[in-house]
């Protein structure tokens, strides 16, 4: 242990000895030790094997079936790690599995009692004769031996411990029933394991608070309430006893580790419900926030809020990096955080102050009824953001005169949008920020501090109901069509048609999928469905026979307000219920549903964070259908970061083609792709074992694309 510990030092200063006793694993060497590379969220690798002049010579070196079976609807967002030439990875039910890295060949694999989700990444952790891998699944937090593969029993509730511990604390209400888990994966500071959590955006959302449980024992360790109690800093932020009611303002995205400092660094999201904030008058600190926090106690150090009062979901969606950058000659350490909006912010990390000056200037405040839009809003002056902030005449789609006109029409439908902050109404907005700028696939940042993003730019149209007027319209439905009415419809559409390839069409979902394929997708989610966990059983069980055509004439007419109040406890217990719900989110796009503003609709940016100026920018992605037509390269939606190594080359799949590309840093040129079985929405990593440099990625597939499960390595032939 102690020998193999001096040498790993010596050769790659990859490992480090904690004060505790435990050994910390800190940078990206042979190994790809956490998610993110290191602590810092670099995704930076200094391996040099695969260079920019040999990247062409890349070939398959092995391919891991992951999945239990090959179902519709199954996807793998993972970036896996490696720890002593052992690659840790998770398939798209959830299961973990340990791989020889440099063969591909299964170790173990450990298939927890409950799945369900998706999750991002694993954590290691390893203290004397003890390595641990911890993920989670489900709404749960597993410890399973890095070796064996067997659960480690005495980790907190033989073997796992429940994500809503201390999540009810000074609360009347029960969150026990509330959806709570981790998409991504936390970070571990000495023996405490820092976490966010993934809940629902509605009013049913649990509170989002940010938790701290023991590596050994599983048990909570402190808790920061992200929605101020009474007596805390920033309660008065928002109405008296919000925190009772109101869920979210969530860190969902991942989270950095200063090990030096001892501070945890994290973005959280939108507090709850998306879209109406007629409950919540206030700034809501610390929702939208960059926040750091004191690793060990849970202690507040600075925040940040971006956006204030959000009524936009927009989240931060990326663990924030850790980098240094200089200004005037002075170092100065920070923190990087990309937003869905495409703002990047370039943070001080000891004070939270902003590298880059902003400006607070007044927005529009008429809302809806009962709302309260916040009177002012920050603008940052640099970098300038990574995606379109506003659609009008002059950016709208060029790929053709057809598409041209038929945006130009149906933007008049909308009211005039002057400004990105302005409130969602029951006209329309359009939006960017739902599904890009910056996503949950993260960055990547080298050591002269630039920084590598893959970015999302594509407008949403957003339409706001009064929930009584969708009561009224549904009332006279069957149950199940009335509760899909309520909440499907939204994305599958009123008809089930669902829109181009971006919702699937639910009309013939009979032929394809069983009551429990089914059942599985509203309880756990898929892809970028949302889970509906609070549905009870009785009313997941209408909505799946009004999907698969049964019984749904007997019931016509039931009364649907009632039949849910007698048999549903669950929903009984929402925090609360919005006055406003959306009618209408969904990609506003052409007539053949491609998006409505300009290509590129997704690219790949190099931005150099001491001065905050764009080196390069590309497209990152194609629709080889448009090409064909002498379309110049549109770039497509991408989930799934960048890996940025030290011979000047950037891994990146996560486009809709369904590829994965090394790009040379210093330009921005495509030196390799390879076509991947199915769609790599996930980030890869890149290793080396036995003198051989890898690239692994998950070929996961989904996202209303074909499925996959596939991990596949590729090293130089
Ligand atoms: C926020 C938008 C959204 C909402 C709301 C939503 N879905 Fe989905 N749904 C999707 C997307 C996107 C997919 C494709 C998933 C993927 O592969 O990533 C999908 C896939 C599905 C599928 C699989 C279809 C196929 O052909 O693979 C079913 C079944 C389904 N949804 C049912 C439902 C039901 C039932 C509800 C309501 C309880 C619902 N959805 C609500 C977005 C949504």
């Amino acid at each position: 242990m102690q020998n193999r510990l001096l040498i790993s030092i010596f050769l790659l200063a990859d490992c480090s000895q904690a004060p505790d006793g435990s050994t910390i694993r800190l940078e990206a060497g042979k190994d790809y030790p956490t998610y993110g590379g290191n602590n810092a969220n670099n995704r930076y690798s200094p391996l040099t094997q695969i260079n920019t002049e040999n990247v062409n010579n890349l070939e398959v070196a092995w391919t891991y079936f992951a999945n239990d079976t090959l179902t519709q609807g199954s996807a793998i967002q993972c970036q896996p790690i490696v720890v002593d030439g052992i690659l840790y990875g998770t398939s798209a039910e959830l299961n973990l599995f340990a791989l020889e890295a440099g063969t591909g060949k299964q170790l173990w694999k450990f298939v927890p009692p409950d799945g369900g989700g998706r999750i991002r990444g694993v954590m290691y952790w390893e203290g004397d004769n003890d390595k641990r891998i911890l993920y989670t699944a489900g709404s749960y937090l597993y410890a399973v031996d890095a070796i064996t593969g067997k659960s480690i029993v005495t980790f907190g509730n033989n073997g796992r411990t429940d994500l809503h511990d201390g999540l009810s604390d000074n609360m009347n209400h029960d969150v026990s029933k509330l959806r709570v888990g981790a998409s991504s994966p936390g970070v571990i500071y000495k023996n405490t394991l820092v976490i966010g959590s993934s809940v629902s955006e509605s009013g049913d959302a649990a509170p989002g608070h940010i938790r701290a449980f023991d590596v050994i024992t599983g048990k909570l360790k402190w808790v920061f309430h992200t929605i101020p109690q009474p007596g805390e800093f920033g309660y008065d932020t928002w109405p008296d006893g919000a925190y009772l009611n109101i869920g979210a303002a969530n860190s969902w995205g991942g989270m950095s580790l200063d090990e030096k400092r001892g501070v945890v660094y994290f973005g959280t999201g939108s507090p709850a419900s998306d879209f109406y904030g007629g409950a919540r008058e206030g700034m809501n600190l610390f929702s939208n926030c960059i926040m750091a926090l004191d690793a060990a106690t849970g202690e507040m150090k600075w925040y940040f809020q971006g956006i204030h009062h959000d009524l936009w979901d927009r989240d931060f969606p990326i663990p924030p990096n850790l980098t240094t950058v200089t200004r005037d000659g002075k170092k100065i350490d920070v923190v990087v955080q990309a937003g869905k909006d495409g703002v990047v912010y370039v943070l001080n990390r000891d004070t939270g102050e902003s590298i880059f000056p902003f400006q607070e200037k007044p927005v529009p405040t008429e809302g809806l009824p009962g709302e309260h839009p916040y009177p002012t809003q920050k603008y940052m002056s640099k970098p300038k953001p990574l995606s379109e902030q506003l659609i009008t005449e002059d950016n709208i789609t060029d790929i053709s005169p057809e598409a041209h006109e038929f945006v130009l029409q149906r933007l008049k439908e909308f009211p005039i949008m002057e400004s990105r902050f302005q409130p969602p109404s029951a006209e329309g907005t359009v939006l960017f920020g739902y599904s890009g700028g910056a996503e949950w696939g993260g960055n990547a940042i080298d050591p002269e501090g630039i920084l590598y993003q893959n970015v999302n730019n594509e407008p949403w149209e957003l339409k706001m109901i009064r929930k009584e007027m969708l009561d009224e319209q549904t009332a006279n439905l069957s149950r199940g069509n009335a509760l899909y009415m309520r909440n499907c419809s939204v994305c599958h559409g009123e008809n089930r048609k669902g829109i181009s390839t971006l919702i699937p069409s639910l009309v013939n979902v009979k032929d394809k999928y069983t009551f429990s394929d089914i059942e599985g997708f509203i309880t756990a989610g898929n892809g970028r469905m949302p889970a509906f966990g609070y549905l009870s059983a009785g009313n997941r069980k209408a909505i799946i026979e009004f999907l698969l055509e049964i019984k749904v004439v007997e019931e016509r007419g039931n009364n649907v307000a009632e039949t849910v109040e007698v048999d549903d406890q669950n929903e009984k217990s929402f925090p609360y219920m919005p006055e406003y719900i959306s009618e209408i989110w969904t990609p506003f796009t052409d007539h053949n549903g491609y998006p409505a503003v300009k290509p590129p609709w997704g690219t790949l940016n190099a931005i150099d964070l001491s001065s905050g100026d764009y080196l390069w920018t590309v497209p990152l992605g194609e629709y080889p259908e448009l090409t064909a037509k002498g379309i110049p390269v549109t770039g497509t939606e991408s989930y799934g970061g960048p890996v940025v190594t030290a011979s000047g080359l950037i891994f990146i799949a996560g486009t809709r083609d369904e590829r994965i590309r090394a790009f040379d840093k210093n330009a921005g040129d495509v030196l390799w792709e390879y076509q991947l079985p199915a769609g790599g929405f996930a980030t890869p990593i890149t290793y080396e074992v036995d003198g051989v440099q890898y690239v692994a990625i998950a070929a996961g597939g989904g996202r209303g694309a074909k499925p996959g499960g596939w991990y596949m390595a590729f090293a130089l032939k």
